[in-house]
């Protein structure tokens, strides 16, 4: 009987490369891998890695304009950040590597999914419910869920089948993409404790950062930004462009107590220094170019969205209805934000828009002022009647 093919969705790492072993021997199947490049991932190295641990094929994808374009702008112009805090990096990239993995599974024949997720995590969730809105015919396994080991009886199945153990590189748990990095356990785990400077990697502490600000000018149309001080740029180079520039501030770091989906609080440390300094530019265009009944309605649709995106739920009706909803409002959020980033903080200091709402002539209190202050009086006796009546007749 031919061998059935299972395709794991492969980082690299310890986990994943024990997955391609256990997998072989539990499931007596033909393992092959995939690798999404979503940034900061060098696909050769990780396929050479997947063949040497003994998959039959190690396949890979450059997902990093995908990413950007239908994942992180989308989300960008929907001003999501989870808990108001997380601009959602990791949520953001699971359901584009599901839409790989199943588009993959097709090609290779698979008729099952793995993935190297915990049971305890919200990234399982992300990964099964999407890759089960996909193809409801697809088995997911998910071996670490599974096997229930610890670490050091992982290693033991490691080193007893020929995987090489790498020295821990580090305490922590990350994951990377373009748009952020989320950093966990080791020490972090105690809420009370500062994060320690070996959990960063890509922004700066602030005595290293430089001494004079740095200005910013980012262009906007529709809700997207498309240039960085002037000079127009392709969306995964503006991200990392931006990346490196906040960095360098010390901008972008975050510390949140999230709630997973799975009901655990856990203390997660994020960098994300494109995600803060484009996320604080695009709601200060928005705030010139939305009226205040819009904006309300935005900031409920951003929480909502947000938290669709966190539990696992991109590929619903519910998102995409929600998308037609900011994709709307988006509509005129074109024009420019003038950002300064000094010593860890990222602060707007200018903003315009072709046909932003703010008016000089209305608000200025200099010569000019086109504002009818009369018409205030009749506007106040109107809008202050039902007070009054009430206050007569009830009392205060
Ligand atoms: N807490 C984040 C999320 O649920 C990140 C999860 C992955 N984090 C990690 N350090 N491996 O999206």
């Amino acid at each position: 009987m031919p061998q059935d093919t299972i395709l794991l969705a492969y980082s690299g790492g310890l986990d994943t490369s024990v997955c391609v072993k256990w997998l072989q021997e539990k499931h007596d199947a033909r393992v092959v891998t995939l690798t999404v490049d979503l940034g900061m991932v060098d696909l050769e190295d990780i396929r050479s890695r997947a063949l040497q641990t003994g998959a039959a094929d190690a396949l890979t994808v450059d997902g990093r304009e995908d990413f950007v374009n239908e994942y992180v702008f989308p989300a960008l112009q929907a001003g999501a950040i989870y808990e108001e805090q997380y601009p959602l990096a990791t949520a953001l990239g699971r359901p584009l590597i599901a839409k790989y993995m199943v588009e993959a599974a097709r090609r290779v024949g698979a008729g099952a999914i793995a993935h190297g997720c915990t049971g305890k995590g919200n990234d399982q969730v992300r990964m099964d419910v999407s890759v089960g809105a996909l193809d409801p015919r697809l088995k997911v396994i998910a071996p670490v869920r599974e096997w229930g080991w610890n670490r050091e009886e992982e290693m033991e199945y490691a080193r007893s089948h020929g995987i090489p153990v790498e020295e821990r590189k580090s305490r922590f748990s990350t994951d990377e993409n373009l748009w952020g990095r989320s950093i966990e356990a080791g020490e972090l785990e105690d809420p009370w404790l500062e994060p320690p400077e070996d959990a960063f990697a890509w922004t700066n502490p602030i005595s290293k950062t430089p001494e004079e600000p740095t200005y910013l000018e980012i262009a906007f149309e529709g809700g997207l930004p498309f240039s960085l001080n002037g000079e127009e740029m392709r969306p995964v180079d503006l991200v990392q462009h931006l990346n490196a520039l906040a960095g360098r501030n010390g901008v972008g770091r975050i510390d949140h107590i999230e709630n997973r989906l799975v009901g655990i609080k856990s203390r997660e440390v994020y960098e994300s220094p494109a995600g803060v300094v484009l996320h604080a530019a695009h709601k200060a265009l928005e705030s010139m170019t939305l009226s205040k009944e819009q904006a309300r309605m935005k900031r409920h649709v951003a929480g909502e969205y947000s938290d669709v995106v966190y539990n696992g739920l991109w590929f619903t009706a519910h998102r995409r209805d929600l998308t037609a909803y900011v994709e709307s409002a988006q509509r005129h959020v074109t024009g420019s934000v003038r950002l300064r980033l000094h010593k860890g903080n990222c602060v707007v200091v200018g903003r315009k828009a072709a046909k932003g709402l703010y008016s000089h002539q209305l608000a200025t209190y200099d010569r000019g002022d086109a504002f009818d202050h009369r018409a205030s009086e009749g506007f106040i006796a109107i809008y202050g009647l039902p007070v009054r009546t009430q206050a007569r007749e009830q009392g205060e």
